[in-house]
């Protein structure tokens, strides 16, 4: 071979199709295993089962330069490789917390399959202790197979965005591993050594502390927003600026200007996950999280801001109405629809009797499975406004932020407008005569809501 190392990556979904391709990106030979024979058929072509901006071309760049290899067949894919990342889902069961038996079925499948020494990483988002059940898993299916092999473990969560994943994974703020040995630490410090040369830290730790920086790390960034999300609604009653309180508060650095922006809640695949299962984890080890509980509370909550503003806007009857929705992605560039805001407006709305006409640049397709036909979908962001009695902006995606505002006041039946992500100016939306409404922010039409 002439690549430095050789790895596999288990799993070809958001994570583990990110890792593996940014891997071969920097000159490591790659093979993204997955159990769907489908899916690994249209990567090999070329498809993509995610939308994430630039991903598709490094695929297929990796593909042609024959770094980045896809098949079905783990055993054959783990022989030989310094490093197999365990990168499959890890859904949430009824109760909140993550239901492993992929990543152990995937463990014994490693176990049964390798030829010589590897470091077995988990890659996927896991609760505090599963890199020692995977050890178990491992250690089990070695033992059937009287096979005297060599492995480690070691833990080492992702921080990526979506929509900014091959940044976030190329230029990393920081990689963390959780290691237990001086030897997976060399591998691991091998690995990411391409990464590191602008500077960006490796921070080694041990595994149980790993596995938790990835909750901690989530549960900070939903408790700021929550924390906003809760300013925001008492800025509008005492007739604050939630704007000016952001900027004024974002200065101090050691709050930061970054995730304080109030909005209609946090979604995604991460946070509300994360969220619960650290929540739940607390739970079976005899202790409460306090702040988290009430994170998640304020959270689903204000997923109900917008439509409680329409409703009281239309003296509590929408029956009959008609809604433009803007935006259905849980957040801009990513075609994500997992706890998206956007559902429970609409939900809420349609129970209401009103009538929706949705414009999404990338989720359309995505949100149809869930929506299906109880919504209408517009062809462009204009075409969903006409004869709407209001405008939602769901999602602040980019094109969203400069429309014409007289072509929208032909458009629409009435001049108004929900904005969730306070995209507009409240000043001149007043100025050119609509009805404006923000989170945050108490405009002329609203009375203070206790
Ligand atoms: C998040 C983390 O950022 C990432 O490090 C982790 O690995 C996975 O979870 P992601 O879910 O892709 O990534 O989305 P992110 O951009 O963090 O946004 C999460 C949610 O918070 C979105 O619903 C967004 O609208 C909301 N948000 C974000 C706010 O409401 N206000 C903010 O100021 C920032």
């Amino acid at each position: 071979l002439p690549y430095n190392m050789k790895i596999a990556v288990v799993g070809t979904g958001y994570v583990g199709l990110v890792t593996g391709t940014c891997f071969a990106e920097v000159g490591i030979d790659v093979t993204c295993v997955d159990i769907d024979e489908n899916k690994i058929e249209n990567l090999r072509n070329g498809i993509l089962p995610i939308y994430e901006p630039g991903l598709e071309e490094m695929v297929n760049r990796n593909v042609k330069a024959e770094r980045l290899h896809f098949s079905t067949n783990l055993g054959e894919a783990v022989k030989g490789t310094d490093v197999v990342f365990i990168a499959v889902g890890t859904p949430p069961g009824q109760d909140g917390s993550a239901d492993l038996k992929y990543v152990l079925a995937v463990a014994r499948g490693i176990g049964e399959n390798i030829d010589s020494y590897c470091v077995v990483v988990t890659k996927s988002t896991v609760p505090v202790g599963t890199a020692a059940k995977v050890r178990v898993e491992l250690e089990g299916a070695l033992a059937k197979r009287k096979a005297n092999i060599e492995f480690d473990v070691a833990s080492n969560p992702e921080f990526l965005k979506e929509g900014a994943a091959i940044d976030d994974f190329l230029r990393p703020d920081r990689i963390v591993v959780g290691v237990g040995s001086e030897r997976v630490e060399e591998v691991m410090r091998r690995l990411y050594k391409p990464f590191l040369l602008n500077g960006h830290p490796i921070i080694f730790m041990d595994i149980p502390s790993a596995e938790m920086t990835k909750y901690a790390a989530n549960a900070m960034l939903a408790t700021k927003i929550s924390f906003m999300n809760d300013i925001a609604n008492l800025c509008e009653i005492i007739g604050a600026d939630v704007n000016m309180v952001r900027r004024g508060i974002g200065s101090d650095t050691r709050i930061g200007t970054k995730f304080i922006y109030p909005g209609i809640g946090y979604g995604g695949s991460c946070f509300p996950k994360d969220v619960k299962a650290l929540i739940k984890t607390a739970h079976e080890n005899g202790y409460q999280m306090k702040v988290l509980k009430a994170v998640e509370n304020v959270n689903e909550t204000q997923k109900e801001v917008l439509f409680n503003k329409a409703k009281k806007h239309f003296g509590n009857d929408l029956k009959g109405k008609k809604f433009a929705v803007w935006g259905l992605s849980f957040k801009p560039n990513t075609d994500d629809m997992r706890e998206a805001p956007s559902l429970i407006i609409i939900e809420k709305l349609l129970a209401e009797g009103a009538s929706i006409t949705a414009y999404d640049p990338v989720a359309i397709a995505e949100a149809k499975h869930t929506l299906g036909k109880t919504i209408t979908y517009a062809k462009d962001q204009f075409e969903a406004l006409v004869d709407a009695d209001a405008l939602l902006v769901v999602t602040e995606w980019p094109e969203f932020r400069s429309p014409s505002f007289k072509v929208m006041g032909h458009l629409l039946k009435q001049k108004v407008i929900f904005d969730g992500r306070n995209i507009y100016d409240p000043a001149e939306m007043k100025q050119i005569g609509f009805a404006y409404y923000c989170i945050g922010i108490r405009t002329d039409h609203e009375e203070p809501v206790a």
